[in-house]
């Protein structure tokens, strides 16, 4: 039985989970907190891959932990990766009860049933926070690609502009913050070359953000290269060299970003950019989770290909229509993609509303 206190310190796991989000990866943001009778006794998160586990910076924090409740927001582990199992831990502290958010619906999974076996009395929450938590370590897990995560801005009416080629603001400064919060959450930042063009992102983290992973910006490029100059190349400490996304069968023509950029041509004769192929690339150079900022055709091309795992929609309190106004969705017919999508969440940041959701029927 999972009572309210259980609730209030397992919110609390999902807080300093929350503490490790940028830095884990490939890793999950995991949170734990050893109890006795209502009282934490100590607290613990995962810091970066290949350090402690949460469970065990808990049990370390709590000293003498027989006889209490460890609260965790992910299933401990019970496989040997670079650190002992969890599982391992947990028995020899002598945890009487473990509370956990969510179970791991990976390979890795078990843990649970295994402390059950040891006769440890367990509870798991199925918390949709604890989910979250955990959404793209899941995938990392599951798929051969990066995980992708898109966030676009449109006017009540579905525009991003009142004409092309300009860069106009749509929404509010409260929205662009949260933007960069999400920015240091994803191994790295992702635009399309029409983006680059007009708006000259510089697509960094402000005020700088510390983590521990160095940040990864990337320009995905069809036809032809951007200008070298743009703000998007400039060096920045903590961040790599900005990744160019090319057509293997057109290198002639973006050798001259090479001194600025590391281009990765994907495929060998192809003219058009295989996405799918792209992020198989990038997630075997251990970029495991990609947000995509646009623009409208890039955007359009990656959901028609069902490669969104979840969206951040923002709708700006504005109407943009004209003859001339750039649709959000651009490029390409959509028929043939995902038809229907599930919103998961609906927030209100600064004067815009936030759509947290993911498509149906990838
Ligand atoms: N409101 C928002 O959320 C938001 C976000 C970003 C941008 N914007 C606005 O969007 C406008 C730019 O629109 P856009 O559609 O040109 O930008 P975009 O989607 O960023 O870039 C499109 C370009 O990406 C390249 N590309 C590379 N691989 C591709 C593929 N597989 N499929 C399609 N394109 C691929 C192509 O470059 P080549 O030309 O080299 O072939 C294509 O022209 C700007 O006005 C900007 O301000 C709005
Ligand atoms: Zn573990």
């Amino acid at each position: 039985m999972i009572c309210e206190l259980d609730r209030l310190l397992l919110e609390r796991t999902y807080e300093l989970g929350a503490r490790g989000i940028g830095n884990t990866s490939p890793n999950p943001p995991v949170g734990a907190l050893v109890a006795r009778g209502g009282c934490i006794l100590g607290e613990g998160f995962h810091h970066y891959a290949g350090e402690a586990h949460a469970e065990v910076n808990a049990l370390a924090a709590a000293g003498d932990a027989r006889g209490a409740t460890l609260y965790v927001s992910l299933e401990p582990c019970k496989h040997i990766g670079q650190t002992p199992p969890c599982t391992q831990a947990v028995r020899e502290a002598g945890i009487a009860r473990v509370v956990i958010g969510a179970l791991d619906p990976t390979k890795h999974g078990g843990g649970a049933d295994e402390l059950r076996r040891e006769g440890i009395t367990v509870e798991v929450a199925d918390d949709a926070s604890a989910r979250e938590l955990i959404e793209v370590f899941a995938h990392t897990i599951e798929s051969d690609r990066a995980f992708v995560a898109l966030k676009m801005a449109m006017s009540l009416d579905g525009y991003v502009t009142s004409r092309p080629g300009v860069a106009e603001w749509i929404t509010s400064e409260e929205e662009r913050l949260f933007v960069r919060e999400l920015r240091v959450a994803c191994d790295a930042v992702m635009v399309g070359a029409g983006t680059v063009r007009v708006d000259d992102p510089q697509l960094t983290v402000r005020p700088p953000a510390q983590r521990l992973r160095q940040f990864q910006r990337i320009v995905v490029c069809e036809r032809d290269a951007v200008p070298p100059d743009r703000r998007i190349f400039a060096e920045v400490p903590g961040y790599g060299r900005t990744i160019i996304l090319a057509p293997g069968g057109s290198r002639a023509r973006f050798r001259g970003l090479e001194a600025v950029a590391d281009v990765i041509y994907v495929g060998t004769q192809e003219q058009e950019l295989d996405l799918a192929h792209a992020l198989r690339m990038l997630r075997a150079r251990g970029i495991y989770s990609v947000l995509c900022e646009g623009g409208p055709t890039l955007a359009a091309r990656l959901i028609v290909l069902g490669l969104v795992d979840r969206f951040y929609w923002a709708i700006a309190p504005l109407l943009l229509r004209s003859e001339a106004a750039v649709p959000v969705l651009a490029g390409v017919e959509l028929n043939g993609g995902p038809r229907r999508v599930q919103f998961d969440r609906i927030e209100r940041i600064g004067a815009d509303a936030l759509l947290y959701g993911r498509f149906l029927d990838v």
